[in-house]
């Protein structure tokens, strides 16, 4: 397979690359260039925080990545209540719960993710609602979401973060650093599996586990 048959709808105008349509490859070279310079698709991709009247953007984002990331893993009911629970308005509440981050391709929102303390803990964190559009998945998106997140203060100030992962999306924990909460790798009874990042030095000064948030 030539590189340019790996990603026929590759929109870099640089068609005499040899990185051309091959992602991984030009991701890689970009990585490793002197100049840092962002790839093609990469350029118009930004980061901020949520505000007021992003709601409905983000909803439809959660509900779009539900139906079609998520379908495979759950059962068509299961999809129906979680899509139910991502209406406009409790985007909009969760947001003000949380500290909440957007990203954007231009001004087109492609994905969320948030990070709030755990059962109102000051010392543990949780994330909520991390989603990628189902066609910019595959592209860093979502790490750089939890680079986001994991910048914030509530992440800086916890001893440990939790997250309920999707049956989908543990690979994508797990490669970020998360791992299995209490060595549990199977879903609890609301479907989802819980992970952590221990903040090890925090955690030796004998921060303690609070809250039980399941
Ligand atoms: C899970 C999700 C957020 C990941 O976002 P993404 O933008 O596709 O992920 P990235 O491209 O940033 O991937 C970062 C790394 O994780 C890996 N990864 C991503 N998803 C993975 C998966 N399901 N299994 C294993 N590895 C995965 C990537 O290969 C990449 O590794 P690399 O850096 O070595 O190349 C996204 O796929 C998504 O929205 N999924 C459906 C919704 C969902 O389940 N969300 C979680 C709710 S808790």
């Amino acid at each position: 397979m030539t590189a340019t048959e790996n990603n026929l709808s590759c929109p870099c105008k640089k068609k005499s690359c040899p990185c051309h349509g091959d992602c991984k490859a030009c991701r890689r070279h970009h990585a490793e260039s002197k100049h840092k310079r962002p790839v093609y698709c990469d350029k118009k991709i930004s980061f901020r925080k949520f505000r007021k009247g992003d709601e409905f953007a983000v909803s439809d984002v959660i509900v779009t990545t539900l139906a079609v990331s998520n379908s495979s893993d759950y059962s068509p009911e299961f999809i129906a209540e979680n899509i139910k629970s991502h209406s406009p308005q409790v985007v909009a509440s969760r947001a003000d719960e949380s500290h909440f981050y957007i990203a954007l391709d231009g001004k087109k929102i492609i994905g969320c993710g948030g990070i709030t303390g755990y059962w109102g803990s000051k010392t543990e964190s949780y994330l909520v609602s991390v989603f990628i559009l189902p066609e910019y998945q595959g592209r860093a998106v979502g790490r750089r979401i939890i680079e986001a997140l994991e910048a914030d203060e509530y992440f800086l100030r916890a001893w440990r973060t939790e997250v309920g992962s999707s049956l989908t999306a543990v690979g994508f924990y797990l490669k970020m650093g998360y791992k299995y909460k209490n060595g549990l790798t199977s879903p609890d009874s609301s479907g989802v599996v819980r992970l952590e990042k221990i903040n090890e030095e925090k955690a030796s000064v004998g921060v303690q586990r609070q809250g039980c948030r399941q």
